[in-house]
């Protein structure tokens, strides 16, 4: 029986790669992430796994925070606000 896997932050660099690991255990990855512009100016990855369950949202809006958590087992909050670069900045 699989397990129910919230990952925030699981488009980004170590989520992904986590979300990928568990998937090839069989378990059920599910992903909430913003897609911070900073991190991903193109929108979604082509690295995300297409068997992810992508939630596109912030992990601060509560209530897609809840709707994320309805039937998940484990959590692994791999969220990361990335710091802007001072050369991006005006
Ligand atoms: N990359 C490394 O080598 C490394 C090494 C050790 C530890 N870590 C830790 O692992 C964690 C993740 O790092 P990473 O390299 O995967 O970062 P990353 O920037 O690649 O991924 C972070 C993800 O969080 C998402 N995100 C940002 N703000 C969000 C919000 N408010 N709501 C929802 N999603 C949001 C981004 O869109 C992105 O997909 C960090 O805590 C970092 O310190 C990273």
């Amino acid at each position: 029986m699989p397990n129910n896997i919230l990952i925030t932050g699981g488009a980004g660099f170590i989520g992904s790669y986590l979300a990928e690991h568990f998937l090839a255990q069989g378990q059920h990855v599910r992903v909430l992430d913003n897609l911070d512009p900073q991190v991903h100016p193109l929108g979604p990855p082509p690295y995300l796994s297409p068997d992810v369950e992508l939630i596109v949202a912030d992990v601060r809006d509560r209530s897609a925070l809840n709707d994320a958590l309805d039937g998940i087992e484990i959590v692994i909050h791999e969220q990361f606000r990335a710091r802007r670069s001072p050369t991006a900045s005006s």
